[in-house]
C-alpha cells in the first residue's frame, strides 16, 4: 500500500485501507457554516420583493431591483430569454463591496437571446417567448415558468432565496451608497455565529477575509415525479430525499475508497438537475463554481392537501423541489423548459457543449494499471493481447513512468527509450496514454517548477506566496490555470519541441485535478488561496480541473492541429465535457461498485458527459474471476472502456485468470469491437445534436412511471437496451421492457445473440449464462457493426460492415451510420459519409445526409433482418440501375443476406423476393 502508507505518515493515519472512506475527513452541512445558515431558511422563509418602479424591459430581457425586506439590502434581478426554450435568471448585489464571482468558461459560448413579449397585470409580469412563459410575482418574489401553458418550474416558491451580501467585519456597518435609497442601517443580521467570519475544520483554518457570502434558491417542479442529475455522486440515478440526511454535496474532492449510496461529494461537480413527469421534463443549471449543497424534496402528498384534493377531485401534491446552496458567487440559473427529456438534455448541451467526435481508438478498449513497470512490461502486455487473440487499443502509463513525479519527464531507468516503445505500439495500430497531473514538484532543478516560480505562475496564499501542498511528488505547488498566460505556458509544454519523448499519437490523462492536496483541508486546496483576477479559491474551486483541461486540450490541439485530442480527466465541472472523457475514479472491486458504474455514468450522460466509464475490475481490491468477467461485460457497454487497478492489487490481465475467464473476457471485447460503428455514429450525433450517447429509459419512455428510477439498465441511443449482469452467482436477471404509452404498449426488442423477440412490456426474468450480456436491439432500428477480429480498431478502418435490421410492428426500421478517417478534423471539411438506412415494404434503401465525400474502402458484407413474417426466397440488389440476385439464408430467428458488396458511398435498393 505505497500510497496509503504515504498518506498515513503524512496526515496522521486517517486511512484504513479496505474499510472504505472515513467520512469524518469531509465536512457535513452542519460543519460548513454557509450550508448550515442557508439551510435554516427552510424553517423560517425569507422575504424578498421586487422594488416597484425599477422594472426595465428590453427586447430579450427584463431587469428590476430586488429588496431583502429584512435588512433592506438591494439586489439586481435579470431574466433573459434564450434560444430553445431556456430562461436565464441572474441575481447579484446592486452595489457589492467588491465584485462577486461570475463563472467563466463553463458555457460553450455566450448564449443567444430571443425576443420577448411582456405584459403586466395585477402585480404580475408575464414574459413570453415562443412556447415558453415566465410569470414574475413581485411580492413575495417568485417566478413560475410554463411550457405551452403547463406549469413546469417555480423559482422561490418556497421562499428560500437567501443572499448574504458582502459586508465589513463590524456589526453595525454602513451599507454602501445605493443611490437614491439611502437605507444605511443593517437591521436584523449580525451574522456573528461561529463560522461566519472564519472557520476551522480539523486542523485547518479558513480565514474568510470577506465574511459570509452564501447564495441559495429553491426550484420546484410541479409537473415532475422524479428528480435526477447533479453528478458526481455514488448514488442512484433518481435523487433521494435529503430529509433527515445531509444534502447532496458538489465540491470536487479526492475521496479515498468512496462508499456507494452516498450523497457525499466526489471528483466532479455538475450543477444541473432535471425534474421529470409523464407529461413534462424541465431542468435547472445552477451556474456556480463554489462549494454547493443541494437539498432534495421528493414528491409528497401531504395528508391535508390530499384530503382536499380528494374532495375537490383534483390530484395535487407537494411537487418535488431542489434547494441549491452555494458558498459564494451570484445566482446564475438557467431554467430549461423541455418539454420532453431529450429536449431538455439538448437544451443543456446547447449551453455547455458536447465532446467533439472522439478518435475511434478512444472508444475501443484501454488497458491500464498503476503501473506498467517498464518498457518491457508495456511491450509484453501488448504482445499478450495478440497471443491470445484479443483486441486492445491503448496502453496507459500511470505516475510511475515519470522521473520522480515530475510531469513531462520519464524515468530513464525504467523507460530509457520511450520513443521506441511508442513506435512499437503505434505500428500495431495501438496508442499510449500517459498521465500528467497538475501538482508540480517543488524541485529547483525541475524546469517546470523553476519556470513557474520565476514567472509567478503558481496559485498564491493570502499573503502572496506560492502555495505549497503535498501530493505524489512530496512538496508541490499548483499552477494557476485561471491565468491565460499560465494556460498558454502549460499548453506549450505538450509541444513536441518541448515534450520530445512522446509523439503526436500519445494522449493524456489528467488526474488529481480537484485539486488533490494530501495535507489540505478535505484533501484539497484551502479556500482562501488567491487566483488570477484576485478571486479566492472558494469562488472557483469546482472549476480548477476544468481550467487544467482547457490548457491540456489547447496544448494537444496545437501539438497536432489535425488530430482530435483525447484526454481523460477526473475532476470536472459543467462544460468540461467539451475537452475530456471522465471516469468514476477510485472504485472498489465489489459488486455494488459495479452496479454504480451504470448509475453514475447514466447521471453523467444526462449532464453532458456521455464519454464516461468506470475502472473495469475495480480500482481497489482484487476481483475474483466472476466479478472481473461481469465487469468486462458491463464495461463493454459504457462509452469509456478501460481496465485499471491500484498499484497494490494483484496483476489481473485476462490471461492471468483461468482459460474460461480469459475466453469470457475475450468474448466481451469482441462484442465491444463489433459495435464500434454504432458507438462512433452515436458520438458523431452527440456532437451534432447534443443527444446523450447512453440514456436512461425515461429518455425515450417518458410516460412509463415504472421506468423512471431504473438504473440497472441503459439505452445506447434508442437502438440497444443493455441490462448487464451485476450480481454474483445469478442464472437470471430481471429486465424491464418499457412501455411507450399508458396502455402498456411497447417496442419489440430482439436479443442481439439469438434475435428472439420480446414483445411484452414490464419486468421479465431473463436467463443468463456466464457468457451472456443481456442486450436487445429495438424493433424499428438498424445497427451498423463490424465483425472481423483485429488486434486494434485502427486495423478495422476498411473492414466491411454488417447491418442488423430489427423490424417494428409495421415491418419497418431505420438507422444511421457515420464514417470518416476516425482520427483527423477533415470531417469538419465534409470528409465523411453519413447515411440513413431505411427498411420498409420489404426493401432496404439508403439516403445520404450531406454529400458522401469521404473515400472509404469499406463495404457492406452482410445484412441481417430480424422480425420478418416470412422467409424470402432471394433478394435483389440494385446499384446504378444494375440488378443482381442474392441468396438469402435463415439462421436462428433472423434472415441473412451475405455479400451484397455495397460500397459505402453509393445509392442502392435491396428488395426481398417472395
Ligand atoms: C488516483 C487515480 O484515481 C488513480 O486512477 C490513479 O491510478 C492514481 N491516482 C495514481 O495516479
Amino acid at each position: 500500500m505505497r500510497c496509503a502508507v504515504f498518506f498515513c505518515l503524512l496526515i496522521g493515519g486517517w486511512i484504513n485501507y479496505g474499510s472504505g472512506v472515513d467520512p469524518t475527513n469531509f465536512k457535513t452541512c452542519e460543519q460548513s457554516s454557509f450550508c448550515r445558515r442557508s439551510r435554516k431558511v427552510q424553517s423560517s422563509g425569507s422575504k424578498y420583493s421586487l422594488i416597484s418602479g425599477t422594472l426595465n424591459t428590453y427586447s430579450d430581457s427584463v431587469t428590476a431591483d430586488l429588496l431583502n425586506k429584512e435588512n433592506h439590502h438591494q439586489f439586481t434581478f435579470k431574466l433573459e430569454a434564450l434560444v430553445g426554450g431556456t430562461f436565464r435568471l441572474q441575481i447579484d448585489e446592486k452595489t457589492p463591496l467588491r465584485p462577486r464571482y461570475r463563472v467563466e468558461h463553463a458555457l460553450k459560448a455566450q448564449p443567444k437571446t430571443v425576443t420577448i413579449r411582456v405584459q403586466e397585470s395585477d402585480g404580475e409580469l408575464t414574459v413570453t417567448s415562443g412556447h415558453s412563459k415566465a410569470v414574475i410575482h413581485g411580492d413575495p418574489f417568485r417566478i413560475d415558468f410554463y411550457e405551452n401553458d403547463v406549469h413546469v418550474v417555480s423559482v422561490n416558491a418556497k421562499n428560500w432565496l437567501y443572499f448574504e451580501h458582502l459586508r465589513q467585519k463590524t456589526q453595525e456597518q454602513a451599507l454602501p451608497d445605493s443611490g437614491e435609497q439611502q437605507q444605511n442601517v443593517e437591521v436584523l443580521e449580525t451574522l456573528d455565529e461561529p463560522g461566519s467570519w472564519e472557520e476551522n475544520f480539523k486542523s485547518h483554518h479558513d480565514s474568510k477575509p470577506y465574511g459570509p457570502e452564501a447564495v441559495a434558491l429553491d426550484f420546484s417542479f410541479p409537473a415532475a415525479e422524479v428528480l435526477f442529475g447533479i453528478p458526481e455522486h455514488a448514488d442512484s440515478f433518481a435523487l433521494k430525499s435529503t430529509s433527515g440526511t445531509d444534502p447532496y454535496r458538489l465540491y470536487n474532492l479526492d475521496v479515498f475508497e468512496y462508499i456507494v449510496d452516498s450523497k457525499m461529494a466526489l471528483y466532479g461537480s455538475v450543477p444541473v438537475l432535471y425534474g421529470h413527469g409523464p407529461q413534462r421534463t424541465a431542468g435547472v443549471y445552477w451556474q456556480n463554481a463554489a462549494e454547493t449543497w443541494v437539498d432534495i424534496y421528493t414528491a409528497e402528498t401531504n395528508v391535508v392537501s390530499s384530503l382536499v384534493n380528494f374532495v375537490s377531485g383534483s390530484r395535487k401534491s407537494t411537487p418535488p423541489a431542489a434547494h441549491f446552496i452555494s458558498e459564494s458567487g451570484i445566482v446564475d440559473a438557467f431554467i430549461m423548459l423541455g418539454p420532453q427529456p431529450m429536449d431538455v438534455f439538448q437544451q443543456y448541451t446547447a449551453l455547455t457543449g458536447t465532446h467533439d467526435l472522439p478518435q475511434l481508438f478512444s472508444l475501443a478498449y484501454h488497458q491500464s494499471r498503476w503501473n506498467y513497470n517498464d518498457e518491457r512490461d508495456v511491450t509484453t502486455v501488448s504482445a499478450k493481447y495478440d497471443e491470445f487473440n484479443m483486441p486492445m487499443d491503448t496502453m496507459w502509463l500511470d505516475i510511475e513512468y515519470t522521473d520522480g513525479k515530475r510531469y513531462f519527464t520519464w524515468d530513464k531507468f525504467k523507460f530509457p527509450e520511450p520513443l521506441t516503445m511508442i513506435k512499437n505500439l503505434t505500428e500495431l495500430g495501438r496508442h499510449l496514454v500517459v498521465i500528467i497531473d497538475p501538482h508540480i514538484k517543488r524541485d529547483n532543478s525541475y524546469f517546470f517548477h523553476s519556470d513557474c516560480t520565476e514567472k509567478g505562475y503558481y496559485v498564491k496564499t493570502r499573503e502572496g506566496n506560492d502555495y505549497e501542498g503535498w501530493c505524489w511528488p512530496g512538496s508541490a505547488s499548483y499552477p494557476d490555470f485561471f491565468n491565460p498566460v499560465v494556460r498558454d505556458y502549460y499548453a506549450s509544454q505538450y509541444h513536441l519541441s518541448k515534450f520530445k519523448t512522446v509523439t503526436e499519437d500519445v494522449m493524456i490523462w489528467n488526474d488529481m485535478n480537484e485539486p488533490s492536496v494530501f495535507n489540505g483541508p478535505e484533501i484539497t486546496a484551502p479556500k482562501d488561496l488567491i487566483h488570477y483576477g484576485n478571486w479566492e479559491h472558494r469562488d472557483v474551486h469546482n472549476l480548477y480541473g476544468h481550467m487544467h483541461l482547457m490548457g491540456t486540450f489547447d496544448g494537444l490541439q496545437k501539438r497536432d492541429p489535425n488530430q482530435r485530442p483525447f484526454i481523460l480527466t477526473r475532476a470536472h465541472f459543467a462544460g468540461s465535457q467539451r475537452y475530456a472523457a471522465i471516469w468514476t475514479g477510485d472504485n472498489l472491486a465489489d459488486w455494488s461498485h459495479l452496479q454504480h458504474s451504470i448509475k453514475m455514468c447514466l447521471t453523467e450522460a444526462v449532464a453532458g458527459f456521455s464519454f464516461c466509464g468506470a475502472d473495469v475490475g475495480g480500482f481497489f481490491g482484487n476481483p475474483d474471476s466472476e466479478l472481473l468477467e461481469r465487469w468486462y461485460q458491463t464495461g463493454a457497454f459504457l462509452p469509456f472502456f478501460r481496465a485499471h487497478a491500484h498499484i497494490d492489487t494483484k496483476r489481473r490481465e485476462p490471461w492471468l485468470f483461468p482459460e474460461r475467464t480469459r475466453l469470457i473476457i475475450r468474448s466481451a471485447l469482441l462484442k465491444r469491437y463489433s459495435y464500434l460503428p454504432l458507438w462512433y455514429t452515436s458520438f458523431y450525433e452527440l456532437e451534432q445534436t447534443g443527444a446523450p450517447v447512453i440514456r436512461p429509459l425515461l429518455a425515450h419512455y417518458p410516460q412509463d412511471k415504472e421506468a423512471f428510477a431504473i438504473d440497472s439498465q441503459l439505452l445506447v441511443q434508442q437502438r440497444l437496451l443493455v441490462r448487464p449482469v451485476m450480481q454474483q452467482g445469478v442464472s437470471k436477471v430481471d429486465v424491464y421492457f418499457p412501455a411507450i404509452d399508458d396502455k402498456k404498449n411497447g417496442d419489440y426488442w430482439y436479443d442481439v445473440d439469438t434475435y428472439q423477440r420480446q414483445e411484452r412490456t414490464g419486468s421479465e426474468s431473463i436467463p443468463v449464462t456466464e457468457y451472456k450480456i443481456p442486450v436487445w436491439q429495438r424493433g424499428g432500428s438498424i445497427v451498423p457493426k463490424k465483425e472481423r477480429l483485429r488486434r486494434s480498431s485502427a486495423l478495422m478502418l476498411n473492414d466491411p460492415y454488417t447491418l442488423v435490421i430489427c423490424l417494428d410492428r409495421q415491418g419497418k426500421a431505420d438507422g444511421t451510420l457515420y464514417l470518416d478517417d476516425e482520427k483527423s478534423y477533415a470531417y469538419r471539411d465534409g470528409q465523411y459519409i453519413y447515411v440513413n438506412y431505411e427498411f420498409a415494404n420489404n426493401q432496404l434503401t439508403n439516403r445520404f445526409i450531406g454529400k458522401p465525400k469521404y473515400k472509404s474502402d469499406a463495404w457492406i458484407e452482410r445484412i441481417v433482418i430480424a422480425g420478418l413474417n416470412r422467409v424470402p426466397s432471394s433478394a435483389t440488389i440494385t446499384v446504378n440501375g444494375v440488378a443482381q440476385q442474392l441468396e438469402v439464408e435463415q439462421r436462428d430467428a433472423a434472415v441473412y443476406i451475405r455479400k451484397p458488396s455495397i460500397k459505402m458511398d453509393v445509392d442502392f435498393a435491396l428488395k426481398l423476393n417472395y
